[in-house]
């Protein structure tokens, strides 16, 4: 008996999945079909897959092709996979030409002609109108933002706006993209307005742009002020659009990963959970400028409250805060003290003051340990009270991790709203709210 092995995702299962299918279990009498997991696709790099594992897997069924149906969730596992179900002939499309090569030694590689003319990202293209962005804000973050949007299919870059032309035109001509003096053509020429602009004016562009029927993308913090972003959220609604705040972490696959690890019992019952994030900005930056909304806090603070927020949610009992302000009473470090009904939080941000940016999650019976950037989750251990027993979990996390949430809000403004549990509404209206109080209390101190 010759046994056959393929692997693929098979989304929006089409022709040439069926042909190659076809062709696959011609090549011997026994067919294994090894259908990928989102969480794999995304490692590699393939995002935006639209069915679920379950309904690929189906139509895979439905061809009749498939003797068995298995589940590819890492790299390395053909190789498992081939030892292990006795393999003959690995087989995969020929756009895959050379890559399994280092497979030969183990059981013959087949590559088929692919289809012509036929693929799951044009279908992906086809099933929904492209998304054209359109930028506010010419800064760092937005800088970083255009290379990411070019990797998430369904989405293309088209102009910027700000208030200041020349800036905007500066920015538009090093990305190739137009620029508009008057917001309102700006308007018309987006479908998502991205808001990379100072904090401050983030709730009127929010408002703005949903007045003109736009999705909003918008960089932390969404607001300084709960009652704003409640308002918009409900805004959005009554409007059908999606507003979505941009907490890159959230949306990053090792975060997710981390959080199902952490809450799945392996360090028994979650009693304190410690984030720090610091980064030495120069004095003469709009962050440590700015009197009135600048500092570390609501700088990096959306960062600190997130792995909080997420693990013991929103009903914090207790919140202090303390400050080293600088001569303007800017704070250049500030520590966040929460207390829940069965855990202490504590969250730590510098602009002035450099630290190790760890994050700590304690429990009843081990911690879990994130060392620095643990805002761009790739890697993290399992300790125990036994020194030596310790796991070790890590996760891709690809360039500046923004196209995970671009990736996720194209989803949900194609229809998949089940990306949002990711960040809630009411994990942004919380965190709003605690910049708020911060904010009061140091205007109250002034
Ligand atoms: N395949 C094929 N002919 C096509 C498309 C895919 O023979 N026109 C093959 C691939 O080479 C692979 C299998 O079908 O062996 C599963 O491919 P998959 O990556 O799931 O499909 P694509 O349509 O290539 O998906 P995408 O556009 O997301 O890369």
């Amino acid at each position: 008996m010759v046994r056959v092995i393929t692997y693929g995702t098979f989304d929006l299962f089409h022709e040439g999945h069926y042909k190659l299918l076809q062709r696959a279990k011609q090549l011997g009498d026994y067919l294994i079909v090894g259908v990928t997991t989102e969480e794999y696709d995304q490692a590699r790099g393939k995002l935006n897959v639209v069915d679920s594992l379950i309904t690929r897997i189906e139509n895979v069924k439905k061809t009749g092709f498939a003797d068995e149906i298995i589940v590819e969730e890492s790299q390395g596992q053909k190789f498992r996979d081939i030892k292990k179900y006795n393999i003959d002939i690995f087989t995969v499309g020929s756009d895959w030409v050379g890559t399994f090569d280092y497979l030969k030694d183990y059981c013959k590689v087949v590559y088929l002609d692919r289809t012509k003319n036929i693929s799951s990202t044009m279908l992906r293209v086809q099933e929904t109108q492209i998304q054209r962005i359109g930028i506010i804000g010419t800064g760092r973050i937005a800088n970083r933002f255009i290379p990411e949007a070019t990797l998430v299919s369904g989405v293309n870059t088209r102009c910027v706006y700000n208030p200041n032309y020349k800036s905007a035109r500066a920015f538009a001509d090093k990305w190739g993209i137009d620029a508009y003096e008057d917001i309102e053509e700006f308007y018309r020429m987006s479908d998502i307005v991205y808001i990379a602009s100072p904090h401050v004016t983030h709730y009127e562009y929010i408002k703005q742009a949903l007045e003109h029927g736009k999705h909003v993308l918008c960089e932390k913090p969404l607001c300084l002020d709960r009652k704003q972003v409640k308002e918009l959220f409900a805004y959005a609604k009554e409007k059908n659009l999606i507003l979505f705040e941009g907490i890159k972490t959230a949306y990053c696959p090792g975060f997710a990963k981390l959080l199902g690890i952490a809450c799945s019992g392996v360090i028994g019952n979650i009693r304190a959970v410690d984030a720090c994030f610091t980064k030495l900005e120069d004095s003469n930056k709009r962050e440590l400028i700015d009197r009135e909304y600048g500092g570390s806090f609501t700088e990096l603070g959306s960062y600190c409250l997130l792995p909080i927020l997420k693990l013991f949610g929103q009903d914090y009992e207790d919140l202090r805060f303390e400050a080293i302000e600088d001569k303007n009473g800017i704070d250049l470090y500030t520590r966040v003290y929460m207390r829940y009904p069965n855990g202490l939080a504590t969250a730590a941000c510098g602009l002035g003051v450099k630290s190790e940016g760890k994050l700590l999650i304690s429990g009843t019976t081990g911690y879990i340990v994130v060392e620095a950037p643990w805002w761009k989750t790739s890697y993290f251990e399992v300790h125990h009270e036994n020194p030596g027993d310790v796991e070790r979990f890590s996760e891709r996390f690809l360039g500046d991790g923004l196209r995970y949430e671009i990736c996720d809000m194209l989803s949900m403004i194609n229809g998949d709203t089940r990306k949002d549990f990711k960040l809630t509404r009411g994990d942004s209206e919380t965190i709003a709210g605690i910049m708020e109080k911060f904010l009061e209390l140091r205007r109250a101190q002034k």
